[in-house]
């Protein structure tokens, strides 16, 4: 797609109806290499290119929370080469974008246990959240080690304790407390859910957050996602009638 055209898709995008909230499962980048005859590790490179443009073409558009799924509970099961890659690339990723994505005002945060990282990536990533604690033009949040069943687990847990403490009554537990118990504590849930390569199933993403959420599947690998496809979503939520249980 050249600039013009894709600038006509670009006007296409209602600015006053624009999803608050996306979320991506980034998936695909094995095939994409292993069609190539690459090993996995090329995938996730390339892959991580894609993180880079992403963040900024939705930043830019104005969207306010942007959700990348990037390693899931159960992503450990994979060979160590495979984890090493991946880790070694979040390291690469925060040290080569952290002064772009601080200046463009971006805010970092995580959703999953980050605390089960190698020490290197976590202390990255941690130094990420600290430098950005402040900026408010766009939250990217990272699901590192996240699954959406652990998250649910471990907010019961919590807020079985503070009921325990006294800090709040078990009759007063509804869903707006509830998910203050969540990662995605003060978020909004994600309106837009993008999910590339073909599958047609959430992998344990942001279960309880996408009750109300609208899907968007592809067929193209995450390392082949471009500009043209995140606004290609954006248009095709706009046509969608949400009417969230009402007429
Ligand atoms: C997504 O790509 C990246 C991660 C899960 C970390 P995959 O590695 O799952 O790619 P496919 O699904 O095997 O093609
Ligand atoms: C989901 O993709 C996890 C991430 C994109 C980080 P997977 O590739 O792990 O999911 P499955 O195994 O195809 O369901
Ligand atoms: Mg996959």
């Amino acid at each position: 797609m050249d600039k013009k055209e894709l600038n006509e898709l670009k006007n296409k995008i209602d600015i006053n109806n624009l999803p608050k909230h996306v979320a991506i499962i980034m998936d695909g980048n094995g095939r994409w290499a292993e069609e190539r005859f690459l090993p996995r590790n090329a995938g996730h490179q390339e892959g991580t290119k894609r993180v880079v443009d992403i963040v900024e073409v939705a930043a830019d558009l104005g969207i306010k929370y942007l959700s990348l799924y990037a390693f899931s509970t159960e992503n450990w099961k994979r060979p160590k080469e495979e984890i090493n890659g991946l880790m070694k690339l979040l390291v690469y990723y925060i040290r080569s974008e952290l002064n772009k994505i601080h200046k463009n005002n971006i805010k970092v945060q995580t959703m999953g246990d980050i605390s089960k990282l190698p020490k290197i990536p976590k202390q990255e990533v941690e130094k990420a959240i600290e430098r950005t604690k402040n900026n408010n033009k766009m939250v990217l949040n990272i699901g590192l080690n996240y699954g959406g069943r652990d998250e649910i687990i471990r907010g019961i847990k919590n807020i079985l304790y503070d009921v325990k403490m006294g800090k709040i009554n078990e009759e007063d537990i509804d869903t707006k407390i509830f998910s203050n118990y969540l990662y995605t504590k003060g978020m909004p849930d994600p309106d837009l859910l993008i999910r590339p390569s073909g599958e047609l199933r959430l992998s344990n993403f942001m279960l309880y957050q996408i009750a109300y959420t609208e899907f968007w599947f592809s067929d193209i690998y995450w390392p082949d996602f471009r500009e043209e496809h995140f606004y290609k979503a954006i248009i095709d939520y706009q046509k969608r009638d949400r009417r969230f249980g009402g007429i």
